[in-house]
C-alpha cells in the first residue's frame, strides 16, 4: 500500500457514483482513499444524473472505459433494466447499487475493465452490495450474531424491506416489524413467512428483551423529527443493541437515548462503508482496505 498517487494522466481510469441529488455523497473521499491505498491509478467521481438520463449516463461511462459505477437514490431500481447481466445479489434484492464494466478477452472470457490491458467489447454487470452491508454492520459494528437472534425493525419502506429479508436470510429466529403504515409491515411479514419460514415475523412490539433494534425509517434525519419508536410500548433497555441506518447526524435522538439506556449502539456509517468496500472488491477482485476507507469516511463526515 502506498499513500502517494500518480497524477492524473491519459491512462488514469475512472469510477463514479450517480445520484439525484448527489452533493451529500461521502463515497468519493471513501473510494478515492481505497483506490489510492491499493496503488491504483484510478479516480472516483460523483455526478448528478437525472433519472430520465440514467441509461445515457451508464452508456457514456461504458463507452469511456470507466471501471464501474455506484448508483444511489433514485437509480437503484431503474438500473435493473439497464445492464446486460445481473449478478445474483441484484436479482435477489431487485436493485442495483454497483455496476462493473467488463470486457471480452479473445478467449471469450469476460473480465473486469479495471483489470484489462485493452478494452474491446464492453458489457455492464449489476450487483447489489447494500444488503450484505446491513448484516456485516450489525455483526462487526454492533457485535450481533444474527443466526437465532431476535430483533425489532422500525420501518417498512425500501430500506426496511431489504433489511427485513436480509435478516431473515441470515437465520434470525424472530423479527418484530413496526411501521407507521402497518399494512406495509404486514406485507413484509407475509413475504418472510413465504421465503424464510424458519424466521417468525410478526407486526408490533415484543413484550420482552431483544438482541437488537434497527431503525430503517427516515426519522432522525431532520431536527424536530418525531422519534421513530414508541417509548411507552418499547423501553430501549429491552434491546441489547441499537443500530440506526442514519449516519448524518452521527448521533440521532434514538442513539442518544439508546446510549443512556445502556445499549450498545452504532450509526449507519458502517453500512455505507461496507457497501462501498464490497463495490471496490467487485471492481478490483482484491480485498478492500476497509480501515483506510473507514478513516476517510470519518474524516469526510467531520
Ligand atoms: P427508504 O427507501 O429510505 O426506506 P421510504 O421507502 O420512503 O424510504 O421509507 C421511509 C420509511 O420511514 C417508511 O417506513 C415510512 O413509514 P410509512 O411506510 O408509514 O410511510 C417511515 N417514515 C417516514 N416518515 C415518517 C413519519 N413522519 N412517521 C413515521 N414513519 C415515517
Amino acid at each position: 500500500m502506498s499513500d502517494c498517487q500518480k497524477p492524473i494522466s491519459a491512462s488514469t481510469r475512472y469510477g463514479a457514483v450517480y445520484g439525484f441529488p448527489i452533493r451529500h455523497s461521502a463515497s468519493p473521499p471513501m473510494q478515492n482513499a481505497g483506490m489510492r491505498a491499493l496503488g491504483l491509478d484510478w479516480r472516483y467521481l460523483a455526478f448528478e444524473v437525472r433519472p430520465e438520463r440514467l441509461r445515457q449516463a451508464i452508456e457514456g461511462a461504458k463507452t469511456m472505459g470507466f471501471i464501474g459505477l455506484n448508483l444511489t437514490v433514485p437509480h437503484k431500481l431503474l438500473a435493473v433494466d439497464m445492464v446486460e447481466v445481473l449478478d445474483e445479489s441484484a436479482r435477489v434484492w431487485g436493485a442495483v447499487n454497483t455496476i462493473r464494466f467488463e470486457t471480452k478477452l479473445p478467449s471469450g472470457e469476460w473480465v473486469p475493465v479495471g483489470r484489462a490491458e485493452a478494452i474491446g467489447e464492453v458489457r455492464a454487470q449489476g450487483f447489489n452490495t447494500d444488503a450484505g452491508a446491513i448484516s456485516r454492520a450489525l455483526r462487526e459494528d454492533l457485535g450481533v450474531e444474527l443466526r437465532g437472534a431476535t430483533g425489532v425493525l422500525l420501518g417498512a419502506g425500501g430500506a426496511g424491506r431489504t433489511a427485513a429479508l436480509k435478516l431473515a436470510a441470515e437465520g434470525l429466529a424472530r423479527l418484530h416489524l413496526v411501521n407507521r403504515t402497518a399494512a406495509k409491515a404486514e406485507a413484509i411479514a407475509r413475504e418472510i413467512q413465504r421465503l424464510y419460514p424458519e424466521t417468525q415475523a410478526t407486526v408490533g412490539y415484543p413484550a420482552g428483551k431483544v438482541d437488537f433494534l434497527l431503525n430503517a425509517t427516515s426519522l432522525g434525519l431532520k431536527p424536530g423529527d418525531p422519534l421513530p419508536w414508541d417509548e411507552t410500548r418499547f423501553p430501549l433497555r429491552q434491546a441489547a443493541a441499537v443500530y440506526d441506518m442514519i449516519y448524518r447526524p452521527a448521533t440521532t435522538p434514538l442513539l442518544q437515548q439508546a446510549r443512556a439506556a445502556g445499549c450498545r449502539t452504532a450509526n449507519g456509517l458502517g453500512m455505507l462503508l461496507y457497501q462501498g468496500a464490497q463495490a471496490l472488491e467487485i471492481w478490483t477482485e482484491r480485498p478492500a482496505p476497509v480501515e483506510v476507507m473507514r478513516q476517510a469516511l470519518a474524516e469526510a463526515m467531520r
